[in-house]
């Protein structure tokens, strides 16, 4: 194991039960320093239960939780080192933004004067300078929601836990906010670990994405590997839509497979792939359709709709029904028209499960 750094989370083994329900199973996790990594899955697959416990606000049936080296396990969560910014907030409504800021460093000890000056700051941090003495009532949704931030950051954490931060939020709003968390974990380079269900929001923001169902990763890595390798069938469509298709691996020559799927053959990376029959996810927007004449692999296509940007078609072929996005607006295919399916460099991956 590398030397433990400030801001670096480990999780070994942990197992959480609530009574005779098991809501996290064996989980094991080591965070960089510096780094946002998401806890991403569908509810109720185990992120608040596991952010909690980092935050000792739950304690784990068995396993260690070792932050920057210390194992914590048993600390209660003021003595962690971490901080949190709840879905809801949780401002104190009668106290001025600048108060909700400072309440926190007055209660570990600072003296008042320092406190409001180490506030100001914080405010300031998050854009909110000059705001101080308005209530939380006074401000918008996501003036709140950065009063919270500024609460949590001044308190000079480790590691920053936020769960599920945007939810409350209007649509708009939680693409600007995303990016200013994502500036200032960058530019103070602390460890957050933020906790979403929304895969948009967590490509956007992370390092590293975690994805859980029912209390155990599914998959674990970079967004670009999440979105361009997806391991199964539940990863490939969790992270945008994909037509998962029946294939055959043909060849396996180092990192390339080639796969064959009616008469087409392409190459794939070979991650872990054996011949013989696999499963296939593709990106709608990996498909290409071409003109018709001795197709490979042949298609009709039975729906279009034009948005704007591109086209969405649906195409029937004799391994079933594909979605496919094609940006070429200006050729807009009509439905029973024969066409011949191609595959994208990118965007195609064997899937195991
Ligand atoms: N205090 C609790 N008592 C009993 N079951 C709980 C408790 N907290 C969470 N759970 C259960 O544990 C599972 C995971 O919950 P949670 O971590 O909140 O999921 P998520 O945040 O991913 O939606 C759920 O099935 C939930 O009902
Ligand atoms: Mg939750």
């Amino acid at each position: 194991m590398s030397t433990p750094r400030p801001g670096s989370v480990v999780f070994q083994n942990i197992r959480k039960q609530f009574g005779a329900f098991t809501a996290i199973h064996d989980l094991s996790i080591a965070i960089e320093p510096g780094t946002l990594v998401t806890l991403l899955g569908p509810s109720g697959c185990g992120k608040t239960t596991t952010l909690r416990m980092l935050a000792g606000l739950e304690h784990p049936t068995s396993g260690r939780i070792i932050i920057g080296g210390k194992d914590v396990t048993m600390l209660p969560a003021n003595e962690r080192d971490v901080s949190m910014v709840f879905q809801s907030y949780a401002l104190f409504p009668h106290m001025t933004s600048l108060d909700n800021v400072a309440y926190g460093l007055e209660s570990s000890g600072l003296k008042r004067k320092e406190a409001r000056e180490r506030a100001e700051d914080g405010l300031k941090l998050v854009g909110l300078a000059g705001m101080g003495q308005r209530l939380p009532a006074e401000l918008s949704g996501g003036q709140q929601q950065r009063v919270a931030v500024a609460r949590a950051l001044v308190l000079e954490p480790q590691v920053l836990l936020l769960d599920e931060p945007l939810s409350n939020l209007d649509a708009r709003l939680r693409r600007s906010v995303r990016t200013e968390i994502r500036d200032l974990q960058q530019r103070l380079g602390f460890t957050a670990v933020y906790v979403t269900h929304d895969q948009d929001e967590a490509l956007a923001v992370s390092d590293r994405i975690i994805i859980m169902k029912d209390g155990v990763i599914a998959q674990e890595g970079t967004p670009r590997d999440l979105y361009e390798a997806p391991a199964s069938a539940f990863i490939a469509d969790f992270m945008g839509e994909a037509n998962v298709m029946p294939c055959e691996v043909i060849a396996v020559q180092g990192a390339d497979a080639t796969i064959r799927i009616a008469g087409l053959e392409h190459k794939v990376p070979s991650r872990n792939a054996r011949l013989g029959a696999a499963r296939l996810a593709v990106r709608p927007n990996s498909i290409t359709l071409e003109a018709a004449s001795n197709a490979p692999f042949p298609g009709r296509i039975t729906h279009a709709a034009y948005l704007g940007d591109h086209i969405e078609y649906e195409v029937e072929t004799a391994d079933g029904s594909l979605f496919v996005v094609d940006p070429g607006v200006e050729r807009a295919l009509t439905p029973q028209t024969d066409i011949a399916i191609g595959f994208k460099g990118r965007g195609i991956a064997i899937i195991s499960g």
